[in-house]
């Protein structure tokens, strides 16, 4: 199995090719509900999740960052549905975080502008890394914690001083050109993820030389940003056309772009 290297195919030949828990990490944004025209493409949605969880080492992650398109009048759940199957296959749901687009398009329709996708985090048992992104605590330096005893007296006892925190699960992105990535090559995909998304996922679980894979790799964001962060990397895509896109976009970056293990 070739590392660092983009498969021009369906996702489900290049898992066949991996042995079993070979991958620390899975970062994807799935084609979801035919919102998008990919060339016609489909995807066989739970054949492609029992394979992620064979590959996938003990503790490793999948981030599926994934939304809803509107049909006839309803929502249709469809990432609900898939985040019950992953669970139904033995994955924990592990965390639902919040893609938030800071200047999402509008959409129509007797409801509010969609701002969010979901990213969802199913683990194969407990993460085996975490490495959670920290921002300063806002009452820094208190040491009195209070509490209500059984009457409904106030209690006040010390506290260690803690000067950080995890943040929360909401992750908040501006999106669009120049935006999202600097490589104006990438926006020839329709869909693309920003680079400091996959950023802050990749670093938050995994480790320097992990392997990272995206079964739907598109313009090549996952792959651009693991080998920034000194992770290896498998991508699947099955349309030529974005394969192109996203070999010139990592051309760039990476000067021997396959390695062999
Ligand atoms: C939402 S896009 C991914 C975009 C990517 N995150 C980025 O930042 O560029 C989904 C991609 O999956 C590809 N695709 C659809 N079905 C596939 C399959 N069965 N195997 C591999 N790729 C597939 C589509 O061609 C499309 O490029």
């Amino acid at each position: 199995m070739e590392l660092n290297k983009i498969y021009n195919e369906n996702c489900l030949e290049t898992m066949k090719k991996m042995p079993s828990q070979f991958i620390d990490m899975v970062l994807t944004s799935p084609p979801y509900d035919n919102l998008r025209d990919y060339k016609g493409y489909f995807f066989q949605f739970e054949d492609i999740a029992k394979e992620l969880f064979r590959i996938l080492k003990k503790g490793g992650i999948v981030i599926w960052v994934v939304g809803d398109a509107s049909d006839n009048g309803s929502e249709t759940g469809t990432s609900f549905r898939q985040a019950l199957y992953f669970k139904d296959i033995g994955f924990y749901l592990n965390d639902t975080m919040i893609y938030y687009k800071n200047n999402p398009m509008p959409t129509s329709g007797p409801r509010y502008h969609q701002h969010f996708e979901y990213m969802f985090c199913f683990s194969k048992g407990q993460p085996k890394t975490f490495n959670p992104i920290v921002e300063e605590c806002k009452y820094n330096g208190l040491a009195n914690m209070k509490n209500r005893g059984k009457k409904g007296e106030l209690n006040y006892k010390k506290v260690e001083r803690t000067t950080e925190k995890k943040i929360g699960n909401v992750f908040f992105y501006s999106i669009g050109g120049g935006i999202s990535t600097i490589d104006k090559i990438a926006y020839n995909h329709p869909a693309i993820f920003p680079e400091q998304l996959a950023f802050d996922q990749i670093k938050t679980w995994s480790n320097e030389g992990d392997i990272i894979y995206d079964p739907f790799l598109g313009s090549g964001t996952t792959a651009k940003v693991a080998h920034l962060l000194n992770r290896k990397w498998i991508g699947s895509e099955i349309s030529k056309e974005y394969v192109e896109i996203a070999e010139k976009r990592l051309e760039k970056i990476i000067k021997n772009l396959f390695e062999k293990v």
